[in-house]
Parts: structure tokens; sequence; C-alpha cells
């Protein structure tokens, strides 16, 4: 198939174009390179040794969305394309609803008037808000804690209607746990701009001295060390949920389906920046700061629906999320390079 990518410079999305193009797909990447460099296109050629058609738009303009459409023979679409800081999507609320919400209807508009049926969501296990029970399935209502949430239970009701207003859409929706790690190459993997606002890129940033120290934002959770607990996911194990995503939605009658993807492993934040300190060799200098607002105590993926009905499973341990992100982070100590 002819894969359109939006979003697919950035970290989950250039992982996902490598598998992508691996599997025997053709990728054509949308992205407006607001978050992401120029530097990574080069990478993805070289680790490929196959041509990435690659068009800078921003996807919020209906006639730049079009035009890529009506330019390119477009069989499939993976939507990653979206601000994704919670953190700033409070602050901003605007700038998250505009940018996230037209985004994805500027995608879904073309795709409609070109007949393109199939399209995976990039959602986030987010969309399951407060809900007390940790291990979460599918089937838990949704809800949401700040814009950024909002904005990924907004998008997948959009598509819960298109769904059942025609039902030969074929739609994917995929709510990932906490993407990390990096590819095996150490060539590509996460690059976030400014102060990292989630965990394993600061335990990272710290390891090759870019930090001084972490944060570990609350130490009296009603957890076994009191630490945050979490789902972490290898961002290769997730980028070939994708690939299975799209074979299943290319063969099922379902208009919609939901998947989680998580490791349905749980690790505290003490033990991430152990097995950090295992995989560099060096020491992470942390202190015990206040809870961060917003976040919850523990929760992590049932990813058995995935497991049953898309073929896959995260194979990849915590050791080895946070070897490949020590590769990447100690032979790209500033990230990609300005072209
Ligand atoms: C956040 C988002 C989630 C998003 C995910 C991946 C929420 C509430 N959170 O998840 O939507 O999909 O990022 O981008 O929507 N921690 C520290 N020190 C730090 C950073 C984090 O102790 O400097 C702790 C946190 O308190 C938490 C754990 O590490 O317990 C993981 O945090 P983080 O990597 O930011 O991810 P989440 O908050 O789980």
């Amino acid at each position: 198939m002819r894969v359109l990518v939006t979003g697919g410079a950035g970290y989950i999305g250039s992982h996902t174009v490598l598998q992508l193009l691996a599997a025997g797909h053709d990728v054509v990447v949308a992205d407006d390179f607001s978050n992401a460099k120029a530097s990574i296109i080069g990478r993805l050629v070289n680790l490929s040794s196959k041509q990435i058609t690659v068009y800078t738009v921003d996807l919020t303009d209906e006639i730049a969305t079009e035009h890529v459409f009506a330019s390119e023979e477009i069989d499939a679409v993976i939507h990653f394309a979206g601000f994704k800081a919670v953190g700033e999507s409070v602050a901003k609320p605007l700038s998250y609803y505009r940018n996230n919400i037209d985004t994805a209807f500027s995608v879904l508009k073309a795709m409609d008037a070109h007949g393109v049926r199939q399209f995976v969501f990039s959602s986030s296990a987010t969309v399951y808000g407060e809900n007390p029970v940790r291990e979460r399935t599918e089937d838990m209502p949704t809800s949401a804690t700040n814009p950024y949430g909002w904005t990924k239970v907004m998008i997948e009701q959009i598509l819960r209607d298109l769904a059942e207003a025609d039902e030969s859409w074929r739609i994917a929706i995929l709510r990932y746990f906490n993407p990390v790690g990096a590819h095996v190459s150490g060539d590509i993997g996460e690059d976030p701009t400014g102060i990292p606002n989630n965990l394993m890129p600061f335990v990272a940033q710290v390891a090759v001295g870019r930090r001084d120290k972490l944060q570990v934002f609350g130490d009296d959770y009603d957890t076994p060390d009191g630490t945050g607990v979490r789902d972490y996911i290898h961002v290769e194990d997730l980028a070939a949920g994708h690939v299975a995503a799209l074979d299943r939605i290319g063969t099922t009658d379902q208009p919609l389906s939901v998947w989680n993807l998580g490791s349905g492993q749980a690790n505290s934040v003490l033990e991430v920046i152990a097995a950090f300190e295992r995989a560099s060799g060096r020491d992470i200098p942390y202190a015990v700061a206040p809870r961060r607002s917003g976040d919850l105590p523990a929760y992590w993926a049932d990813p058995s629906k995935a497991n049953r009905e898309l073929g896959w499973e995260a194979t990849r341990t915590i050791d080895d999320m946070c070897v490949d992100t020590w590769r990447w982070q100690s032979q790209n100590p500033d990230g990609f390079p300005d072209l």
C-alpha cells in the first residue's frame, strides 16, 4: 500500500515509517516540522535505503491537505500529526484544540473526497482519565484531565460517529501507553524541544550531562516504592503495532476498532532510574520533589485484545528500552542536527 504518514518526522511516526518500508509499503510523509528537524529525513532514507516522498505542510490547511491527496495515490493514512505536551495544552488550550482537531478534520475530509477509507489514529491511554481501576481495558469510559487529552477523546468520538454514519470506513484507534526507547541503530530517537516533560528523555539528558539531576515527582503514592507506576512500551514495539493494525483493518469487516498498545508491564520511576543506570553505566542523580499536578499514581495496559486480534505483542523489556535510549542519546547528545 501507499501509506500517508502524518507527523512522520516525529518520534513515533519516524519509527513507524521505517517499519512500514521494511514491510514493503510505500510511504508519503506529511509534516509541518514544527516539532521535528528536517535532518531526520536523510537518516530515514539511509536506514531504509528507500525513497520517501515528503510534504512540508500545515495539515490544518484544508486546501494544502487536499493537494497532497490530489498529487498522490494514497491507500491508507496513519495520523500522528498533533501537539502532545500536556502542560503546554493547559496553558494554550485554543492552540491545542485548533491544531489537533482541525488537522484530523482536513485529513478525514480529504480522505472522504478521495475515497480513502483506512485510517489509523494515534490516540493515548490518557483517554482513560482518572478511572480508579489501574489495569486499562478498551471498554472503559473515556475522559480527560487536560486539553491535550480532550483532543484525543474528541477525535475518537468524531471517528466513532464517522464509522457509524458510513460503515465502509476501516478505522483503528490505537491507545498508546508510555512510549520510550529508540531505533537499534541509535540514529533516530526522541528529541524533545526544550526541557523534556517526560521521564525517559529527562533521565537520558541527565545521564549524558545536559541536565544536573532528575526530579522525582512524588514518593508517597500508593505504589510499592511510593513513586508513579506506568506501562513503558518500546517505540519499536509500538511501531510494529501500527503495521499490524494496518494489516488488520485491511481484512476486517468492522468499521472501527480500538486497541491498547502497551506492554502490560508496570514500572516505577525508581525502577526506570535503576534500569537506566545499568544501561548507561552512569549515575542518575535525583531528588524527590512534590507530586506533579494531574499525575495519577499507577496505570497500565491490558494488552490482551491487541495480542489476540492483531497477533502482536510487545517483546522488549525495560532494560532494552534503556539500552536503546542510551545508544541514541550518547550518539546524539544534542539530538538531530540542524540542516
Ligand atoms: C504523559 C501524558 C500522557 C502522554 C505521555 C507520553 C497525561 C496525564 N500524561 O504521561 O498523556 O501520552 O506523557 O507522552 O496525560 N516523572 C518524574 N520526573 C520527571 C518526569 C516524570 O518523576 O521529570 C514521573 C511522573 O510523575 C510519572 C512518570 O514519571 O509518574 C511518567 O511521567 P511521563 O513520562 O511524563 O508520562 P505520563 O505523565 O505517564
